[in-house]
């Protein structure tokens, strides 16, 4: 189509992208291997020699899948999976179909994004296809020791929410207002910890979050905060003369760890203020890009932040604990969220998660690359509006949380992109630098 852009691709030597595919993707999968590989023994101790088998099979396919990747093969056909097999090979299809021949949807010619997206996808294919051990998360180990070095920074900000809800019905709008974007940063910066960009090293929180807030003000290159407000307070509806009901609140999560406890403490606090009345998590539904948040990461983090040895942390989870109980919030995954589609497609290709977030009256994105999914992961130009690069997507008024991870920006004023590269070349890149960009398709 005239006026879009191409995606990003390794076929770009030099770019990110390639860098990619070329280094930090076969890292990512060597750990994979090591991890199986150091775990021998407990599926020894758990599964005796079937255990011992799997290991080594499961192996031997990821070893493939590198060499396929260092070679610049061609994509396969996926052989096995649960549901979703045949819409990822339809993707394909569709590629090979754009491309006129299968050699040339390979590792470094086909689109960045989908590509890793795939990587995921074939790491899972190997360790389904090996029962016993076909239910191990792969990325377990990491997701949940960063969990633990972040503990300091999570009794920060556990802490302050149980502060703030404890005089909650006595907050002037405006100091609700100020606990808002305190706390939507505090959500926003969380993002830093993922374990993606770090290739699985250690990148956690160890400070508290909420005393670096005013230093890292100027790293944040577009501020919407104060739509996302306005969005809440205009889905307030009116039940009787002189009250009203919040609206309902979506949250597509990133990462587990860190990250998701800032999400969760968030959401407390949209709920506990009424400024939503319900809040939906949308969630991986097998492991994905190192760190993001399964149904079990999520279960497992508020069962620890419960069982804490620290009253206002433990306090936060009892009171999460009861949130999911009573319906208030809910967790829900999709396939559509482990697949490589671009959002615009999401209407078209998963109608049924469409028509979810549909019912939102604000969706709120995390990280970088719910954010390369929603501009498509495409060469845009960096003044190009954020509602163009969105290209018909928008379910709800949506907002995105990211910090920079991969080189796709939008939205920019003129010039302002120029000036980073001078003072920062690798300003999209090196996750120092952030976004609060707001669309809303009412306003069109
Ligand atoms: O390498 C790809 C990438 O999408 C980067 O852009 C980013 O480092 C990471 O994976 C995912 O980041 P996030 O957890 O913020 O989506
Ligand atoms: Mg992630």
């Amino acid at each position: 189509v005239t006026g879009v852009p191409p995606s990003l691709s390794a076929k770009v030597v030099g770019s990110f992208a390639y860098f990619t595919v070329k280094d930090r993707l076969p890292t990512i999968l060597t750990k994979v291997i090591d991890t199986i590989h150091r775990n021998k023994n407990k599926f020894f101790e758990e599964y005796g020699e079937e255990g011992i088998e799997a290991e080594k099979q499961t192996i031997g396919l990821l070893s493939k899948l590198r060499n396929e990747l260092q070679t610049d093969k061609p994509v396969l056909p996926l052989t096995y999976g649960r549901q979703d097999t045949e819409p990822w090979n339809q993707y394909l299809q569709r590629q090979v179909e754009v491309q006129g021949d299968p050699e040339s949807v390979s590792w470094f010619k086909s689109p960045w994004l989908y590509v890793e997206c795939y990587m995921y996808r074939r790491i899972q294919e190997a360790v389904w296809l090996n029962p016993p051990i076909n239910d191990y998360d792969v990325f377990n180990e990491g997701k949940t020791q960063s969990f633990f070095e972040s503990q300091q920074a999570v009794i920060a900000i556990c802490t302050y929410l149980e502060g703030v809800r404890k005089h909650i019905e006595e907050l002037s709008k405006n100091e609700l207002l100020e606990h808002f974007r305190k706390l939507l940063l505090v959500s926003l910066w969380g993002n830093k910890c993922d374990l993606s960009i770090s290739a699985g090293k250690e990148n956690s929180q160890k400070t508290s979050p909420i005393d670096s807030l005013n230093d890292l003000e100027p790293f944040i290159l577009v501020d919407d905060s104060n739509m996302v407000w306005s969005s809440l307070l205009s889905a307030q509806k009116p039940v009787q003369p002189g009250k009203t009901t919040p609206g309902r609140v979506d949250i597509v999560l990133d990462n587990a760890g860190f990250e998701l406890v800032t999400d969760l403490v968030l959401a407390d606090f949209l709920v506990s203020s009424g400024l939503a009345c319900e809040i939906h998590f949308h969630g991986k539904s097998f492991p994905w890009f190192v760190s993001d948040v399964t149904a079990n990461d999520f279960q497992w983090i508020i069962r620890k932040v419960m069982a804490a040895n620290h009253m206002w942390m433990s306090k936060s989870g009892v009171q999460w604990q009861r949130y999911l109980k009573e319906g208030v919030w809910c967790y829900h995954d999709h396939p559509f969220w482990t697949q490589p589609h671009e959002f615009c497609d999401m209407a078209a290709d998963a109608p049924d998660l469409y028509a979810t977030l549909q019912q939102a009256d604000l969706v709120l994105f995390k990280g970088d690359l719910n954010y390369r999914k929603l501009t498509g992961d495409r060469d845009w130009d960096h003044t190009v509006g954020f509602d163009t690069a969105l290209r018909g997507f928008g379910p709800a008024p949506l907002c995105s949380l990211r910090t920079l991870k991969a080189n796709v920006q939008v939205g920019l004023q003129p010039g302002q992109a120029d000036k980073l590269t001078s003072q920062d070349p690798d300003w999209m890149t090196c996750g120092k630098y952030a976004v609060i960009q707001f669309y809303s398709p009412k306003s069109e």
